[in-house]
């Protein structure tokens, strides 16, 4: 939300009465990736709240953790509590998904600062998913993930109770505001805390930078990009909040800092995971490269969370292209190992063999014969491939085994 364009238009004309949510999208509801034990998400949820949370000992600052509120928000808490104006054009149905007018699927986890602070949390993080009419490419989904930060601090007052909000000050652009000896103290903890979680999370020797930015929530705002493989990447958005938000949610004595971090940024930079589309798979070929990653136990939610080592986990990419089956049954001798079997159709098939698994092991308890079946998937990594073309390489696997190995075709 740093674009800064601000059309004249009234978007609520254009809000559709039944909303503008596709199915698809609608299904999306309720997978919570993010909280699915072992997802690339929820290992890069886990690192920063760790990081967050051993904050404990040396700061004194307990986070509190929100992971399942509801992607349903209204209008008020997604755009108008978080003083978007009228005419920003994160409101237009074009970027955003309205269930109606009053209600959106949120377009962001700053959604649910307002009441969090105003229920008296002054420390926390909140993960969700959150969803954006955007472009298709790589990178772009219409469902993705974020992580918000939020501390608020309270500095001693001389006795002054007055609230720092003043509707004549435009806390945008005033300098004087900008330069306040409290706005600058939360300003530097906000910058060193982001700069060691994201070291914590990708790399003690990570460069980072941060460029000034503009959204409607607060101000300073910055972005903070790293350097990665020789490109500056954007990875999160953050500033000091608005006095106004201190000021209606009862806090306007005190200051905040606030950020959101897209996950699947990190992930896909962390694991090499090329297309975003992959988190939503149901794969078993991606969900098992992450299995056992996160060595704690699901069940023992609420535990101090451990850190989790991901240095070696990287993604290998496995093929898009359908695959196929053909079954080889056969009488073993004693000399037979499936070793050797594999070996063999790696041999005469090469690499289209993607899995050859044993799905039949039987013994004729009258001649003490052996018979096994084993299913060959074939998959290729470019193409797809005809079934005429696999039947032809095994039939030539068929043709040569016997001869080859001990065994009987049946
Ligand atoms: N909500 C902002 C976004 O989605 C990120 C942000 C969060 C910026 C909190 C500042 C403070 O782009």
């Amino acid at each position: 939300y740093s674009s800064t364009t601000t059309p004249t238009i009234d978007y609520n004309t254009l809000i559709p009465e039944n909303g503008n949510i596709p199915k698809s999208l609608l299904d999306k509801i309720g997978k919570n990736l993010h909280s699915s034990h072992n997802h690339p998400l929820n290992i890069i949820k886990k690192k920063i709240q760790y990081h967050f949370q051993s904050k404990l000992s040396n700061d004194q600052v307990d986070f509190q953790f929100f992971d399942d509120f509801h992607p349903r928000v209204s209008v008020k808490s997604n755009f108008d509590e978080l003083l978007f104006p009228k005419d920003h054009v994160g409101r237009s149905p074009n970027d955003t998904y309205y269930f109606n007018k009053n209600q959106v699927l949120r377009t962001h986890t700053s959604a649910h600062q307002n009441d969090i602070l105003r229920d008296g949390n002054r420390a926390f993080l909140v993960t969700g998913d959150v969803y954006r009419r955007d472009e298709i490419d790589a990178v772009h989904y219409p469902a993705f993930h974020q992580m918000e930060g939020l501390r608020v601090f309270s500095f001693p007052s001389d006795g002054d109770k007055k609230s720092h909000f003043d509707p004549s000050i435009n806390f945008y652009e005033n300098q004087e505001y900008k330069n306040n000896k409290e706005v600058k103290i939360v300003e530097e903890d906000l910058k060193r805390s982001l700069e060691s979680m994201i070291r914590g999370v990708i790399g003690q020797d990570l460069q980072v930078r941060w460029v000034d930015a503009y959204f409607p929530f607060t101000s300073p705002s910055w972005e903070m990009e790293i350097l990665f493989n020789g490109k500056w990447l954007e990875v999160l958005g953050c500033g000091v909040v608005h006095p106004e938000i201190m000021h209606n949610t009862g806090l306007g004595h005190d200051r905040a800092w606030a950020f959101g971090i897209g996950l699947e940024r990190l992930a896909m930079i962390l694991f090499d995971i090329p297309d975003i589309r992959l988190f939503w798979t149901e794969d078993s070929r991606f969900h098992d490269q992450f299995k056992g990653v996160d060595k704690s136990n699901p069940s023992e939610k609420g535990k101090k969370l451990q850190d989790i080592d991901i240095k070696n986990i990287k993604f290998q990419p496995y093929s898009k292209y359908p695959s196929c089956f053909k079954d080889i049954s056969f009488w073993i001798g004693d000399d037979f190992h499936s070793n050797k079997f594999f070996e063999f159709v790696r041999e005469c098939c090469g690499d289209l063999v993607e899995n050859v698994e044993l799905v039949d092991n039987f013994t004729n308890p009258k001649t003490n014969k052996t018979s096994q079946c084993y299913r060959i998937h074939y998959r290729s990594m470019e193409r797809n491939l005809t079934n005429e073309e696999i039947d032809q390489i095994q039939f030539n696997l068929r043709d040569k085994i016997e001869s080859s190995l001990d065994l009987k075709l049946r």
